[in-house]
């Protein structure tokens, strides 16, 4: 086994994370022991950033103790491992709109006191400033035409200065009609002026037509 990130261990050729609840599964994930830890295996078909982790992403800006916005949450697969990565001193505020997903996302935070439920529109970032602080990333899954727009609504009110962002770009969501190339390029064209683009990773094979891209806000706005 060896440590690709902190908290991120890597068993033949499978990602995982140290489970912040031991003997506790979020969804199909095997458990493993190993040295005393208890992991919970990674399924990269079913998360983008397991995906993106396992096709060489260098930047993981999700630490122990970080403040998290996770747009998109969804019923917590991914946010699950984020949870993980934190710790029990870092927080995720987990925004998703819909309510079937949001019934499963909020037992999986009644267990896991680092993450935060907001049951909101990710276009009106400003309708859950009371309940939130400011973030050192904002990760962002949502499959939206406007994924772009939301992104930047979102790190203008919560994203610290020299914050990062992790968004997962699904061209498809954006405009079928255009090559996957060209509508990526046309959002990292737009995300420049406010962020400064580290990296961007093809998610292929596990998800076509996805990108991930991590970006730090840019210090001088
Ligand atoms: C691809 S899924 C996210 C999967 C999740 N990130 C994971 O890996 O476990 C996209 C989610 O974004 C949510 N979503 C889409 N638009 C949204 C919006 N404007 N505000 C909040 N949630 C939104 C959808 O309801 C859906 O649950």
């Amino acid at each position: 086994m060896k440590e690709t990130f902190p908290g991120v261990a890597e068993i033949d050729g499978m990602l995982a994370t140290v489970n912040l609840l031991p003997g506790e599964r979020v969804y199909d994930e095997k458990l493993v022991e190993t040295g005393g830890v208890e992991l919970r295996l990674w399924n990269p078909n079913r998360s983008k950033l397991s995906a993106a982790i396992l096709n060489g992403l260098e930047t993981l800006p999700i630490k122990p103790g970080s403040k998290i916005l996770y747009l998109g949450a969804a019923s917590g697969t991914t946010v699950s491992h984020v949870s993980d990565l934190v710790g029990e001193d870092g927080v995720v505020f987990c925004v998703e709109h819909s309510k079937k997903p949001m019934e499963s996302l909020l037992r999986l935070c009644i267990r896991r006191e680092n993450m935060i439920p907001l049951f909101y529109d990710a276009n009106h970032p400003y309708r859950y400033a009371s309940l939130m602080e400011k973030v050192d990333v904002i990760y962002q899954d949502v499959a939206q035409k406007n994924q772009a727009e939301i992104l930047e609504k979102n790190a203008d009110l919560y994203l610290k200065e020299s914050g990062f962002i992790m968004l997962a770009i699904k061209a498809k969501s954006i405009d079928s009609s255009k090559k996957t190339d060209e509508v990526i390029a046309q959002e990292i064209a737009r995300l420049k002026p406010s962020f400064k683009i580290l990296e961007v990773i093809d998610l292929e094979p596990f998800e076509k037509d996805h990108v991930m891209v991590v970006a730090e806000k840019n210090a001088k706005l």
